[in-house]
């Protein structure tokens, strides 16, 4: 009578330890001694492997952060040190009012101030073209390249659509590199100031980016 009305219980028991068993054997701190006796083979098929499963903490991405960069981008067209060089498209004086087909190189400065001579923070690396028959519409294609402070050596990549006269351009930030891995946000441009004659622009940036 007794080991009958047990009976149930032990195979409740026998039950809940077998599940307890399956929980323990997913967790992967707990399951040290087979992935010990496993890791020389893992290290082995690394270079065989082309892809495997990784949490973000296995390569210290630890909480993602929202930073805000402000800086000022200065295009210099004119004069002897141009940072803007045309590479493509009809000749300037030849173009559509919105310069259509116009690629530009640049290697522009970013600066903390508006003013030619502020501090330096990096450089704006990269092409723009003229891509809208309506009006003046680039698309950019650029990395910031930073190269002061705790960014030193870091990178974002814009890739965008300008409208260049407009008050204020929002640009995506497609990705980036250091300290920008993952990176993911949005530019945000407003023209400071604008010289009709040389074509020279100094452009305010506020960038927010989302990186850990
Ligand atoms: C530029 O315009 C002039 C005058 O309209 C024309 O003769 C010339 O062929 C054009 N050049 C180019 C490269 O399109
Ligand atoms: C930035 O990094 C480069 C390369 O590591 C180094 O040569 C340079 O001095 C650094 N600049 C600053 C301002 O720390």
């Amino acid at each position: 009578m007794s080991s009958n009305s047990n009976a149930p219980q032990k195979t409740i028991l026998s039950f809940l330890i077998l599940f307890v068993l399956m929980i323990i054997s997913t967790i992967p701190s707990c399951s040290s001694s087979s992935t010990s006796t496993s890791t020389s083979t893992v290290t082995e098929d690394h270079h065989k492997k082309f892809s495997r499963k990784l949490s973000l903490k296995e390569l210290w991405f630890k909480r993602e952060k929202l930073s805000h960069l402000h800086f000022y981008f200065h295009d210099i067209v004119g004069g002897k040190n141009p940072t803007a060089i045309q590479i493509a498209g009809p000749p300037v004086t030849n173009a559509s009012s919105t310069f259509f087909g116009l690629v530009t190189a640049i290697d522009d400065p970013l600066t903390v101030g508006p003013e030619p001579n502020s501090k330096q923070l990096g450089r704006a690396q990269g092409l723009y073209a003229s891509a809208s028959q309506s009006e003046v519409g680039l698309m950019m294609v650029l990395n910031y390249v930073f190269t002061e402070g705790k960014y030193n050596g870091s990178t974002l990549s814009i890739l965008g659509r300008n409208a260049a006269f407009s008050a204020v351009r929002e640009m995506p930030i497609v990705g980036g590199s250091g300290l920008f891995r993952f990176a993911r946000g949005y530019a945000q441009a407003r023209t400071h100031k604008f010289d009709l004659k040389t074509g020279d622009a100094v452009v305010e940036y506020n960038v927010y980016v989302l990186h850990y």
